[in-house]
């Protein structure tokens, strides 16, 4: 399935980093409970693969996803721990071979027109721009909206609660990602309660 049609009316994607599985299932559900139905697990921590599986596993109606997927190892290992969809700071021709291979509902990232062009070329017209506030922000995808009008953009990095209501505004934006809506640290702590505030503040 196309990553646009599984996603289609989740407008914040929470990024989230997992350094303790036992976390995952209650992030999962308090995300759910306070109406965000995506998670994208990043691979930056041992515990994440089996964050993902525990996720897919526990959590149903929770799309789960698998964030900074880098090589096609990565692929085959998120997709038999239930992931069901990848995400990517940027792509390579190999990693989107491996993708296309697998058939991950897949959104690669790109920063300037030409990655945003090879990514087109490829079949991809839903996008993570990236870092999304370093790159040019809201300005930047402005500009490449009038010569790239088929692609649509999950803008991340560097967005908080504000400026997500304003790249929401933008026609080319589809979603708007990031870990303001579960910091690192509140999940370290676990702190369930302020992320249920921040997610309900973001669920739109
Ligand atoms: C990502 O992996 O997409 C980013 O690290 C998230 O960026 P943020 O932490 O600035 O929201």
């Amino acid at each position: 399935m196309d990553a646009g049609k599984l996603l289609a009316g989740n407008r914040i994607i929470p990024v989230v980093v997992i350094d303790d599985v036992d976390t995952a299932v209650p992030l999962a559900e308090c995300l759910l409970e306070a109406g965000l139905k995506t998670i994208e697990v990043t691979l930056r921590t041992p515990a994440a693969v089996e964050a993902i599986d525990r996720i897919a596993r526990e959590v149903p109606g929770m799309i789960v996803g698998a964030g900074s997927i880098r090589n096609s190892e990565q692929v085959d290992e998120v997709l038999r721990a239930g992931a069901m969809f990848g995400v990517a700071p940027g792509a390579t021709g190999r990693l989107l071979t491996a993708v296309d291979r697998a058939g991950l509902p897949f959104v690669p990232g790109a920063a300037t027109a030409s990655e945003m062009m090879r990514n087109l070329q490829r079949g991809y017209r839903l996008q993570k721009f990236f870092p999304a506030e370093q790159s040019g922000g809201i300005d930047y995808l402005k500009a490449v909206g009038s010569p790239l009008p088929e692609v649509r953009f999950v803008p991340t990095g560097g967005i908080d609660a504000d400026l997500a209501r304003d790249y929401l505004a933008l026609p080319n934006v589809f979603a708007v990602g990031g870990s303001w809506v579960a910091p690192r640290k509140l999940v370290e702590s676990r702190d369930f309660d302020a992320i249920g505030k921040l997610a309900a503040a973001a669920a739109v």
